[in-house]
């Protein structure tokens, strides 16, 4: 499996506790700002971004997702920008979100995302491990599939800064990662069997 291994839609779970426990609390803002941390060629933040715009109506357009990755092969701010996926990574999307969002392109196995979704997404190449944010401010932070790749401490580090670059926020991270226990106090778990924390201020 590629390091970058990703497709739409590819954590439902995670997608709907955002919509259950992060957006009543975070509609009300002004502007809303997510940092999609390890993003890949994009999938999850524009699929974020959908059910962003779902559940906000109009105010999505006050909406930024700043999506970054290290992005080793220099090609994801290309594809990202371009908002155009072949069909083998699009499959999980509802039909109706599919039909409401995608529209064809002049090869039969690939689709381009509607303008208004790709507007909320902003690339920047960044590794992680500087340990410096791209922002702070966050309203959330989603950080998945990444973690498992540093090690014990590496990952501390990053936690930290997720901490630190939050405003009054949530942070959307691993299954496969439990908080480490030196952070149980910086974020409180929203639901108990998932990872989804609030910010402890
Ligand atoms: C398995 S993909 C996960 C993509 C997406 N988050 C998902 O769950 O579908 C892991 C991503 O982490 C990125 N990554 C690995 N190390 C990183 C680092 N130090 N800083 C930023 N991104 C990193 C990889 O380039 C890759 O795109």
């Amino acid at each position: 499996m590629s390091i970058a291994f990703t497709y739409f839609f590819r954590d439902m779970q995670t997608l709907e506790m955002i919509k259950e426990h992060v957006i009543p609390n975070i509609r009300s803002r002004r502007y809303i700002h997510i940092w999609d941390a390890g993003c890949a060629m994009g999938p999850e933040p524009y699929s974020l971004a959908i059910i962003l715009r779902e559940n906000l109506g109009m105010t999505f357009r006050n909406v930024k997702i700043h999506a970054t990755d290290i992005d080793n092969s220099n090609l994801f701010g290309d594809i990202i920008k371009k908002g155009i996926y072949p069909k083998e990574m699009i499959q999980r999307i509802p039909e109706v979100i599919f039909k409401k969002y995608f529209s064809g392109t002049n090869k039969p196995d690939e689709f381009v995302i509607a303008d208004e979704i790709k507007k909320s997404v902003e690339f920047t190449k960044h590794d992680l491990l500087d340990l410096k944010p791209v922002r702070t401010g966050f309203n959330l932070i989603l950080c998945k599939n990444v973690l498992l790749h540093f090690n014990e401490n590496e990952r501390i580090e990053v936690l930290k800064m997720f901490y630190e670059s939050l405003d009054d926020g949530y942070l959307a991270t691993e299954q496969t990662q439990k908080m480490p226990l030196q952070l149980q106090n910086h974020f409180e778990p929203v639901v108990t069997n998932a990872q989804l924390y609030k910010k402890v201020s």
